[in-house]
């Protein structure tokens, strides 16, 4: 059995106040103790989050880490060493936002994912298609390439300590949602993808959903063979809405 994961998404939302009040929100949700749960806020409020739930469950991740691992002369990047050192577990590695809005190629999204591994951070391997893509018919090669770059480049050795979120682009943000059948479709493919290189590692994958996740459509997405949890955007910014996401994950 897998454990179902839940990461919330904060992007680049906040203030010192809303963070803090959100925070404590998190810290205040009773946790089913079958699930992982995490938080992943903008970089400046990383530390601030961490020590508000220092007693809670909930893991506290990242959005983004440079492709070196260590220090170094990067201005204005922050490495994957810096983030375990205030206590993240996690890194979301390739957000189709990182891949659009910032250029990220394949190959820079394996360095990053590999930057965070040999610093102990769990990466959480983004892939998913667009609008027009989807339109075209060209979903699951999409997808396939994107993961399949990865594995090229890092060995399906790589993904025994990882997670995959499959996001279709058309989802985030959007208010959109796959269907449970167009995402276990998709979910089926990657497992099956990484079952050609290693079944273990296939099958003790976990592999998130993420594209307009809410309370109201996260229990029946959770239910699908292959969905293993969510990563959850701007749901995840209410918490009482993101606690009730995580209980559909333990249900
Ligand atoms: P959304 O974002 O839930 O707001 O669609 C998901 C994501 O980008 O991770």
């Amino acid at each position: 059995m897998r454990r179902p994961l839940v990461a919330g998404n904060w992007k680049m939302h906040g203030t010192r106040a809303s963070v803090d009040a959100l925070a404590q929100g998190v810290s205040r949700m009773e946790v089913d103790a079958s699930i992982d749960v995490a938080v992943l806020p903008p970089f400046l409020y990383l530390e601030r989050v961490q020590q508000i739930l220092a007693e809670s469950p909930v893991a506290v991740g990242a959005q983004n880490c440079a492709k070196d691992a260590w220090q170094g002369a990067l201005t204005g990047e922050v490495s994957a060493a810096q983030l375990a050192d205030v206590g993240c577990k996690l890194v979301l590695i390739g957000h189709s936002e990182r891949r659009q809005l910032f250029g990220e190629t394949d190959e820079v999204i394996s360095r990053k994912f590999i930057a965070a591994q040999s610093c102990g951070l769990m990466p959480v391997l983004c892939v998913g298609e667009s609008l027009e893509q989807r339109q075209a018919g060209r979903t699951l090669d999409v997808v396939s390439e994107q993961l399949g770059n990865v594995i090229h480049e890092l060995g399906i050795g790589a993904f025994s300590n990882a997670v995959i979120a499959y996001e279709p682009v058309w989802a985030i943000g959007t208010g959109l949602t796959a269907t449970p059948a167009q995402a276990q479709a998709v979910h089926a493919a990657i497992r099956a993808q990484l079952a050609d290189e290693s079944p273990s590692v296939a099958q003790a994958m976990r592999i998130l959903y993420g594209g307009s996740v809410k309370a109201v459509n996260a229990v029946e997405l959770f239910g699908m063979a292959d969905i293993d949890g969510g990563l959850v955007g701007g749901a995840s910014l209410n918490a009482d809405e993101f606690g009730a996401i995580c209980r559909a994950a333990g249900s």
